[in-house]
């Protein structure tokens, strides 16, 4: 169900042209008068500036610039991703309340945003930086009715979406880097993790984590990563309206994830094939016991990596070292 607060935040920005009185807001929120005073007053302390007009109603001059519940739900143009938000200004790791919360019952499309995460989660137990005010530091609550060996499709999904954003915003050639590094012009700039609660044949919830270097400067990535990370900023020369962003991510994730839902992992295996970092390439892959040179020839259904041997064999690779 949505919030109050949410409807009003719509219903508002529906009306920002003109005013919307406060008789009206009261009949389409079923609040009362004063009720909406509140909420007005509530926004006000979040940064809104809001002019009331006697006679004519209310309008919204100015919504603040900084990241908050209401600023993200203004403009949100979702069915159902991001109807909750929970965002704090700093955290451990938007994956650990995520996870608290999905525990707790929060509902499909719950998500939890940071402006700075103090323990942010990598891959493989690999700290993710994610400096105050910077990046899009994210994680998605998700109750897929899929079966659990499927999880990993939802990974790459969100890497066929990640890059589907950057490159429509940046006008950039992004690349996703297997399993799931985005990359642009070879420098990392987003990563995903994805966590999952399940049972042998059902999914309880997936927390799906997204990281995104936009406005950094060189000197705000910890040195030891310079040479190999980026940001959007770095590589566009401009800076990026995270909130935007942010919006144009949940957009474009809900309606992936529902294309997905309803057709299967082909699209999304077409998507990311065809973002792929160094298809049709050679690459070298090392095992516990081998090391050789392989053609990387594109995506298993099940998230593998596969290669075409010299000797012309297929292989699906899980855990490999693949050195790009
Ligand atoms: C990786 O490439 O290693 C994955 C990075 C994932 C980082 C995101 S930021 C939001 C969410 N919270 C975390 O602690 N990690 C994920």
């Amino acid at each position: 169900m949505e919030s109050t607060r949410n409807k009003l935040i719509h219903l508002l920005e529906q009306y920002k042209e003109t005013y919307i009185s406060g008789q009206l807001l009261s009949e389409k929120l079923n609040i009362s008068r004063s009720a909406v005073w509140k909420h007005m007053k509530e926004l006000e302390k979040d940064g809104y500036e809001i002019e009331g007009v006697s006679k004519k109603g209310y309008r919204i001059l100015n919504s603040p610039n900084r990241m908050s519940e209401n600023t993200l739900q203004w403009g949100l143009k979702t069915d159902w991703l991001g109807k909750t938000i929970v965002h704090k200004e700093v955290t451990t790791s938007t994956q650990h309340i995520a996870h608290q919360l999905a525990q707790e019952g929060a509902n499909h499309g719950t998500i939890v945003i940071a402006d700075e995460q103090t323990n942010g989660k990598g891959r493989m137990n690999r700290q993710w930086h994610s400096s105050r005010g910077k990046g899009i530091w994210l994680s998605l609550i998700l109750r897929p009715s899929i079966l659990p060996y499927l999880a990993p499709q939802l990974t790459l999904l969100a890497a066929t979406v990640l890059t589907e954003v950057i490159e429509t915003t940046t006008t950039t050639n992004p690349k996703i880097k297997w399993p799931n590094d985005i990359l642009i012009d070879r420098k990392k700039v987003a990563g995903i993790l994805t966590e999952l609660q399940a049972e042998q044949d059902q999914i309880q919830y997936v927390v799906i984590g997204m990281g995104i270097n936009v406005n950094h400067e060189l000197e705000d990535l910890p040195v030891e990563i310079q040479n190999k990370a980026s940001s959007l900023q770095l590589q566009t020369k401009q800076s990026w309206d995270i909130k935007r962003l942010v919006q144009q991510l949940l957009f474009t994730f809900e309606k992936e994830y529902e294309a997905y839902i309803e057709t299967g992992f082909m699209g999304v295996k077409r998507k990311w094939e065809a973002h792929s970092f160094k298809i049709g390439e050679q690459i070298r892959v090392s095992t516990l016991r081998d090391k050789w040179v392989a053609e990387f020839s594109g995506l298993a259904d099940d998230g593998a990596l596969i290669i075409t041997n010299p000797d012309h064999t297929t292989q699906k690779l899980y855990s490999a070292e693949i050195d790009w």
